[in-house]
């Protein structure tokens, strides 16, 4: 006879609490584990204020805008000359293979959400129907497509929130980054990364008619890298760490979506991204084996990995559940579901497969930082073809052999 699996204590004295007060305590203490869970302190600290007006003022769910302040430093050159070629080939690439969202999209396809013969997500929905059944709660033909379109709209959603923060970031490190030819190549970034946001809102509002907040757990990592004054961390966090999931996210998606505008949509999104990680690696590379201190290097190693574990561990769409389950099932019932749906596991495996090769190549894996990526079940995604190593074709191709073995190897290391 198989043997009661023991709960955590915690989990049992919730167990006796009402439901919205169990919800209460739980969204606490997702908070205070967001830093806690963050192993270096130095990087926890640094992180504080952003998780503050993230988590706990919630400003990304304000209604108008929200300032903040970066203080970095511009870098105005005086020598104008020719000076990182790589960079130059990467600007000359990006100018000949801009693109226009308003005449190479077919703006005139009909797109309806409710139609499950095309689904915008594919088969494999990312709440498990079956599971929430486990769960007592039964959804009827139109409700799960209903949900489907919710959930389109927020993962979406989100994308467009992504783009507006690599808006600016890109705009930032643009002033900020020291080599001429680097800083034309940013102009095209930023040009691509408007074009980007214009897309995805014009996709929102027009064919979905739905939009949500940006997520507080996005909002302090964006929050993070755009008030941060060092331009080597904002590279790192927007062009590596957030383009890399970006990356990841819009392969899944495009891979899975039936909808036709929107996988076209994505398809010229994949191509300028795969160059906005290429530059981004390129351009740390540098930096990073030539400019800094041991000391910085390691700083840079550790608030890569923090950066990680927070993709990893904490988008769990509490957008969508406090709109559809939050009187049905708890906060920690939900994050459970969402963390195990096969749909959202197949997502954060190819956003790794993206991401870590890139560290590695650009000098952030280091044996010091190899246990604690282990650790985590991380490591099986190193030696992988890094951002100058992939064509548009790797990036476009659904990668499931590597991440059905990348994800036998993390559940081992787990
Ligand atoms: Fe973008
Ligand atoms: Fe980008």
């Amino acid at each position: 006879m198989d043997r009661p699996v023991k709960r955590p204590r915690l989990d049992r004295m919730l167990d006796g609490l009402p439901l919205p007060m169990q919800n209460k305590v739980t969204k606490v203490l997702e908070n205070v584990a967001l830093v806690a869970e963050i192993r270096d302190p130095k990087v926890g600290m640094g992180m504080l204020p952003s998780a503050y007006r993230g988590l706990w003022q919630r400003k990304g769910k304000g209604d108008d805008a929200v300032l903040m302040r970066s203080g970095h430093p511009v870098h105005f050159d005086l020598n104008y000359g020719s000076d990182f070629p790589e960079m130059y080939d990467l600007y000359r690439r990006a100018v000949a293979n801009q693109w226009d969202g308003e005449w190479q999209l077919d703006w005139s396809t009909q797109v309806d959400p409710m139609n499950p013969e095309i689904p915008l997500l594919g088969d494999t929905p990312f709440v498990p129907f079956d599971v929430l059944e486990k769960h007592g709660i039964k959804l009827d033909a139109q409700q799960r497509q209903t949900l489907s379109h919710h959930f389109a709209s927020w993962m979406l959603s989100q994308f467009m929130h992504g783009e507006q923060g690599a808006l600016y970031a890109s705009a930032q490190c643009t002033e900020s980054v020291k080599w001429v030819d680097a800083k034309l190549y940013g102009a095209t970034q930023v040009m691509d990364e408007g074009r980007h946001l214009e897309v995805f809102l014009r996709y929102l509002e027009t064919k979905l008619e739905r939009m949500y907040k940006v997520n507080d757990n996005l909002f302090v990592i964006i929050d993070d890298l755009l008030t941060d004054s060092r331009w080597d961390i904002k590279f790192l966090g927007m062009q590596i760490m957030v383009e890399g999931l970006a990356l990841g996210a819009f392969s899944t998606m495009y891979n899975q979506t039936r909808e036709p505008l929107l996988k076209n949509l994505l398809r010229y999104v994949i191509q300028d991204e795969a160059r906005h990680v290429h530059y981004g690696v390129l351009a740390l590379r540098e930096h990073i084996s030539k400019e800094l201190s041991d000391a910085e290097r390691r700083e840079r190693e550790d608030w890569a990995f923090e950066v990680a574990m927070l993709m990893r561990n904490r988008f769990f769409a509490h957008e969508i559940y406090e709109e559809w389950f939050e009187h049905k099932l708890s906060r920690r019932q939900w994050n459970e579901i969402i963390a195990n749906s096969p749909a959202m596991t197949k997502f954060r495996s190819i956003m790794f497969q993206r991401l870590v090769p890139n560290l590695e190549y650009i000098g952030l894996l280091s044996d010091r930082m190899r246990s604690y990526y282990d650790k985590a079940g991380l490591l099986a995604y190193a030696g992988g073809k890094n951002a100058s190593q992939l064509s548009e074709q790797d990036l476009l191709r659904d990668n499931d052999a590597m991440a059905a073995k990348a994800l036998a190897q993390e559940k081992a290391a787990a």
